[in-house]
């Protein structure tokens, strides 16, 4: 089911997004070490590895939360380094959090209205104040998340505060946030968590529907396995801060290093479950030989 027309090889595609040889460390933790990858326009692109990889880490260089010592983070082929989070968010790049950061007590409404405002041109407080050309943009504004509302298949919950809803709704809600700021790049940080098997599967639905309906970009950070497998047109496997490889989910299944590090057996490919059974038998052979000697 791994679509790939978005894994782009085509050269005459520009990356949306280039990171190039990113060091970042913590007192002398490398969180990212040495890592580089492109994301094209469209495309869904995965990253996988342990806990404490480095893949929050990640996010965080690129929109600038964290200031990597060493490399390089391009946007449309110009360097981001040094600029504001705010910016960023400006010129294009979104996300959701691994823990949710909504506001308890405002309504979904209200929440997803939040990331909008990173678009206004007249200021969210003269929004809210409902004044001259502000109260035209606040319309519009409103409309839009209203759209979201109706994407997101929110529209029961959009007047409740958000703190009283089902932990899955309350992912959709941040992603509505994210999607309101009109992202070209979205980074979406384990939205899966602690979902149960249908809540996992309408979010894998939504995150496809951005892709081929809105056409926006995103970067996948998910410890289920099966969903990145899934859905994401490209897969890069962290590991200690360092890229332990890149390809198209089956290649980097079949990767055994990746199966060393990472995957475990549940996706060896099926050629490598056989060769490690017969490794395995052809071992057993050997000992039971070398006891009847
Ligand atoms: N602000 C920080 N201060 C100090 N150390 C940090 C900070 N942020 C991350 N680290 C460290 O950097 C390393 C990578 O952390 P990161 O959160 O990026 O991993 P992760 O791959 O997102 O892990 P998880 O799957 O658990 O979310 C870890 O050793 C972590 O403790
Ligand atoms: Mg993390």
């Amino acid at each position: 089911m791994t679509d790939i027309r978005y894994q782009t090889s085509d050269a005459s595609t520009e990356p949306l997004l280039e990171v190039r040889d990113v060091h970042l460390s913590f007192k002398g933790v490398r969180a990212i070490d040495g890592i580089s990858f492109q994301v094209f326009p469209r495309q869904l692109f995965a990253i996988i590895g342990p806990n404490g990889a480095g893949k929050t880490s990640i996010f965080n260089s690129i929109n600038q939360v964290y200031r990597p010592q060493r490399g390089d983070i391009l946007w449309k082929g110009r360097s981001i380094l040094g600029l504001k989070p705010n910016k960023t968010a400006e010129m294009g790049i979104a996300r959701t959090f691994q823990n949710i950061a909504l506001f308890p007590h405002m309504t979904v409404i209200d929440n997803i209205l939040t990331g909008r405002h990173v678009r206004m041109k007249r200021g969210w407080v003269a929004g809210f104040l409902w004044v001259g050309p502000a109260k035209r943009e606040e319309m519009a504004n409103r409309a839009k998340v209203e759209d979201i509302i109706d994407f997101l298949e929110i529209e029961q919950w959009r007047k409740y505060p958000v703190g009283l809803l089902p932990y899955g709704i309350q992912k959709r809600v941040e992603l509505g946030r994210a999607l309101a700021m009109d992202p070209e790049l979205l980074m979406l940080d384990e939205p899966v968590a602690g979902m149960n098997l249908e809540e996992t599967e309408d979010m894998a639905r939504f995150v496809l529907d951005i892709q081929d309906e809105l056409g926006i970009a995103m970067i996948l950070v998910e410890h289920d396995m099966g969903l990145v497998m899934d859905i994401a047109d490209r897969v890069m496997v962290v590991d200690f801060g360092k890229k332990i490889a890149e390809g198209e989910p089956g290649e980097v299944q079949r990767n055994p290093d990746v199966v060393r590090a990472y995957l475990g057996e549940e996706f060896q490919s099926a050629e490598l479950q056989e060769a490690a059974a017969e490794a395995s038998e052809a071992s057993e052979r050997v000992t039971t030989a070398a006891d009847s000697v």
